[in-house]
């Protein structure tokens, strides 16, 4: 149904918009404490997903993935990414969107975070995943729970780097309002 391919820092701008300016933006930006006045311009997007994400030069840090539809029409619907310069060896975060949510609903984030665990497990030996939607995110709780992640209490000090405790513990809709989605692999 679909496959995930390297984004390139070419594409860092549409993964800008997509995330800020799409149907879907209004709600989430809510969730994250954000106005439409208050919405992070392009260059502060760029000091937050940085050029590692986009050109592979730090796999041990993190990467950017599109997500590619793969019918007949090979059309780039969404954008997925781990982050581990913050957690414990072995450990990778994941978050993800789709261009529009004309595509939610229909497996596609299931199965992209399926492919990107996959991935990150056989080729770089990622064991433990974590994802932390906003609780009010039915759908994203839905479909990070359908490929196997499983709510948790999160003790901060088990996943995150000594250094990074402080900054990541509340996560990214204030304390307490996320879920502290687990997927471990053997
Ligand atoms: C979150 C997101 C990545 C999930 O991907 P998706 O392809 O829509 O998800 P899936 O179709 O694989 O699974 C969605 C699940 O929610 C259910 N669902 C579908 N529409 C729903 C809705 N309106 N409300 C609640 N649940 C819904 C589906 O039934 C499915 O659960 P189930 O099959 O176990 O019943 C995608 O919707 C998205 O990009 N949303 C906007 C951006 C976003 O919120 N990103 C996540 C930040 S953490």
């Amino acid at each position: 149904m679909i496959e995930l391919t390297e984004a390139r820092i070419e594409d860092r701008k549409k993964a800008y918009n997509w995330l800020f300016h799409s149907d879907f933006s209004d709600f989430l930006m809510n969730l994250e404490g954000y106005t439409r006045d208050t919405i992070p311009a392009y260059e502060e997007f760029c000091n937050e997903y940085w050029d590692f994400f986009f050109d592979g030069t730090q796999p041990e840090n993190g990467r950017c993935y599109k997500v590619i539809s793969n019918g007949n029409k090979k059309d780039e619907i969404g954008f997925i990414y781990y982050t581990s310069f913050h957690v414990k060896e072995g450990i990778a975060e994941i978050d993800m969107w789709l261009k529009s949510l004309d595509y939610a609903g229909k497996g596609i984030g299931t199965e992209a975070v399926n492919q990107l665990v996959d991935k990150l497990h056989r080729e770089l030996g990622f064991h433990t995943f974590f994802m932390r939607p906003s609780r009010q995110n039915t759908r994203a709780v839905n479909a990070y729970t359908r490929a196997g992640f499983k709510e948790t209490e999160l003790v901060a000090e088990d996943y995150y780097k000594p250094e990074f405790i402080e900054e990541y513990r509340k996560g990214g809709y204030g304390e307490g309002n996320d879920v502290f989605l687990l997927k471990k692999l053997k």
